[in-house]
């Protein structure tokens, strides 16, 4: 068989982007063998770390050295260097756009922006970023379809692990009624710790310190990164329209130990719940504190482990239980998207 070949740019080449390189690179011969395809990086722009694009393609190796000696790629050697992410988009000629790019959680940009100069391009884009696709989802599934290319998110609910393909793609014949879990690490990890005795101050801090916080712990505490999970898990799976100020919203900040201990003496374990279900012809959505019984998957999702139950009409209840968030597990999770767009292309 003939091997094809897809040209990639990266925006944004911070702890996800270099995770992926890194993927594509340690797996570019297991990427041939098993599925006829090779990879070329003809661009990456990122705000902070410099842009250089090269139609012949990069050397990954390189550019992860520079990463990670300098923190920079201005001094990789040819290319053209200095475009900005609209520019790179737009002169690439990547068959791929992977967005990685830092996000503003409230406006969705600059990366729905760059999503709309790939797809108007004719380029197939694969993100990792939730803001856009809970704020943007319709507009940007059907600029996709106008112009003959897919939009991928498979990492923006819980990273590599797979709830959104395995859901549209091996759940089509069923009517999803209900999505209902635990897509916030850090919260998971603060209600654990606190069930083992320990403070919120502390795990907060804890799981900051393993990456898993957002810079704005808001963001995780208030339910804030949960409602964008859950919008994205509504609109795509469910067909609703929901913007994140449809969701019901409620953090874990009033959360006491007290009431932990409460519900450990009735046999229950505090977690924060966030959950889409269809109420006649509307999807309601909410996230909040919920008391989950121990004989539910969900109780036994301890530390930053994260888990979804969709409530099928065909199969009832299927669990997926798995990692959220974390470079390589992202990485792995636009892997499955690429190779997915590679299959699609055949
Ligand atoms: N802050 C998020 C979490 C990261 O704690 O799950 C993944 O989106």
């Amino acid at each position: 068989m003939r091997t094809a070949m897809i040209k990639l740019a990266s925006i944004g080449f911070g702890t996800v982007g270099q995770s992926f390189t890194k993927i594509l690179h340690d797996k570019k011969q297991m990427l041939k063998d098993r599925y006829d395809l090779e990879t070329k990086l003809v661009a990456i722009s990122d705000v902070m770390k410099g842009s250089v694009m090269d139609k012949d393609g990069l050397d990954m190796t390189e550019l992860l050295r520079l990463v990670s000696e300098t923190g920079k790629i201005d001094d990789y050697d040819g290319g053209v260097k200095g475009l900005d992410s609209v520019e790179t988009i737009n002169q690439c000629g990547a068959d791929v756009m992977v967005e990685m790019a830092w996000t503003d959680l409230e406006t969705g940009e600059p990366n729905i922006t760059h999503m709309k100069e790939a797809l108007n391009a004719g380029a197939h884009v694969i993100t990792s970023n939730k803001g856009p696709i809970a704020l943007a989802y319709k507009e940007l599934v059907e600029l996709a379809k106008k112009n003959g290319v897919q939009i991928r998110y498979e990492c923006t609910v819980m990273s590599g692990t797979p709830v959104l393909s395995m859901a549209q793609e091996n759940l089509t014949g069923h009517v999803i009624n209900s999505v209902k879990g635990i897509v916030n690490g850090t919260t998971n990890y603060i209600l654990t710790k606190m069930e083992n005795g320990g403070s919120y101050d502390v795990a907060l801090k804890e799981a900051q310190e393993l990456g898993y916080a957002e810079a704005e712990p808001s963001a995780d505490v208030d339910g804030w990164d949960a409602v964008g999970k859950t919008v994205i898990m509504a609109n795509a799976l469910m067909g609703a329209s929901l913007k994140p100020g449809d969701v019901e919203r409620e953090g874990i900040t009033g959360i006491t130990l007290n009431d932990i201990m409460e519900a450990k003496i009735q046999g229950k374990h505090i977690k924060l719940i966030a959950h889409a279900w269809r109420e006649g012809d509307e999807v309601k959505a909410k996230v909040s504190p919920e008391m989950v019984d121990e004989d539910d998957p969900l109780a036994s999702v301890k530390g930053t482990v994260n888990a979804i139950t969709l409530t099928t009409d065909g199969l009832g209840d299927v669990t997926i239980i798995g990692r959220g968030a974390g470079g390589t597990e992202t990485g792995h999770g636009i892997l499955s998207d690429l190779l997915a767009i590679h299959r699609s292309r055949k």
